[in-house]
């Protein structure tokens, strides 16, 4: 009798290959909108016991297809820029829309105004450039504080607060600021900021620590405080009563609307990339098989994070008695996904089924190498899959040139 996989990326699916799978296309994206729906449902929960507002961050996901699933449950989407604005605008319509962008464009401002709610901004500069326009558009103003509190070690790709990052104001950065132009602090509806990855509530609670050490004396008399994004709220174990009580703390002690904007929380564990083994090789001692989805071009985060994406029934090379290499067609030496060990070896035709594959993916695929978009599809809660888009020929190349 095949052995479930336990692990939480494949516990919506039951931990084994449902029937349907055996049709869909490969390479193949596929969004389970049972799991998605039970993430917003744990979400929507948080805001309806603590009072606080929970936005959908689109950077990690932006299937707007899938969106009125989740919009019963949140109070609106947080965007990276106008492109982004647009989209929260008009595919989550009658939400709040709150942009932050590490620098503003002078020529986007006006358009941004049309779709945005709140306006967040990463320095005083910009601040002191865009503020009075924002707030004479009717629009909440913010600023995004760097706390200098890093809670993570050794990544610092996705570490906001390490040494020398551009992301977020310093209290010294403010303070210069404020010495040359007093009248910022008066701009300011709320704060802002965005120090976690992937963290639970403890990371937290030692951030608003460095948050109200710092900055605590702004707070009094602001409407809000954004925590950003980064915590793993929906993740099996993740502890929702710290994350509350860190909530009411900073609600209660400043009375201001707390705000969380979390992306990977909506999708984790809810979605699925599809492959299948085109070809096997052997050199020397390394086993390789090459798939028909590539980590740069399907996957960039598994390149650029890095990190290991989870593979239904794979284990941990060595642990299993065939350990295989696993890589892209492309022409890039290191489109390489990981090492992994299954049962038996693979042969040509086999399909695998990477999980976890709803963040991150999606929003930050491309064409490299000319390789095809894969199709994205949905799976329904009685197990059904439907196609929500394909992507062909012009999709690739109407980025490329003139679209005569
Ligand atoms: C400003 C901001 N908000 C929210 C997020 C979402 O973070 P996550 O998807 O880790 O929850 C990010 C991610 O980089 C971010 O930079």
């Amino acid at each position: 009798m095949a052995l479930h996989d336990a692990r939480p990326p494949f516990a919506a699916i039951g931990g084994t290959v449902p029937p349907e799978f055996a049709a869909l296309p490969t390479p193949c994206y596929l969004l389970d909108e049972a799991a998605l729906t039970r993430n917003a449902e744990i979400l929507g929960g948080l805001a309806q016991r603590t009072g606080c507002r929970v936005l959908l961050a689109q950077k990690a996901f932006s299937n707007y297809d899938l969106y009125p699933l989740l919009a019963p449950h949140l109070a609106g989407t947080e965007a990276s820029g106008l492109l982004e604005a647009r989209l929260g605008a008009e595919e989550m319509p009658a939400k709040e829309v709150h942009v932050f962008c590490a620098a503003y464009r002078a020529d986007e401002m006006d358009e941004l105004l049309r779709y945005a709610d709140h306006i967040v901004f990463n320095s005083p500069a910009q601040l002191a450039k865009f503020g009075a326009k924002v707030k004479a558009a009717g629009k909440s103003v913010g600023l995004r504080v760097n706390p200098e509190c890093s809670t993570q070690e050794g990544h610092a790709i996705y570490d906001p607060c390490a040494p020398g990052s551009r992301l977020g104001t310093t209290r010294a950065q403010w303070d210069a600021a404020l010495a040359k132009q007093p009248g910022l602090a008066a701009l300011l509806d709320g704060l802002h900021f965005h120090t976690l990855c992937e963290q639970d509530a403890d990371a937290l609670a030692v951030t608003l620590d460095a948050v109200e050490e710092k900055f605590g004396d702004l707070l009094p008399g602001l409407k809000w405080l954004n925590f950003g994004g980064g915590h793993h709220i929906t993740r099996p174990g993740y502890d929702l009563a710290a994350l509350e009580a860190c909530i009411a703390r900073m609600q209660e002690k400043y009375g201001v609307q707390v705000y969380l904007e979390p992306g990977e929380a909506w999708a984790l564990n809810a979605g699925y990339l599809v492959t299948t083994v085109l070809d096997t090789l052997q050199n020397g001692d390394t086993s390789l098989a090459v798939l028909d989805m590539s980590a740069a071009c399907h996957t960039p985060d598994v390149i650029e994070m890095p990190y290991r994406p989870p593979l239904l029934d794979a284990g941990e090379p060595g642990e299993k008695p065939c350990t295989v290499r696993l890589g892209g067609p492309t022409c890039l030496a290191g489109d390489v996904v990981g090492d992994y060990s299954f049962d038996a070896p693979l042969a040509e035709g086999d399909r695998l089924i990477f999980g976890d594959m709803a963040i991150y993916t999606t929003c930050k695929n491309n064409t490299f190498n000319g390789m095809p978009l894969p199709p994205i599809w949905a799976l329904a809660e009685d197990g059904t899959c439907r196609e929500l888009v394909r992507f062909g020929y012009n999709d690739f190349k109407m980025r490329l040139g003139h679209r005569a």
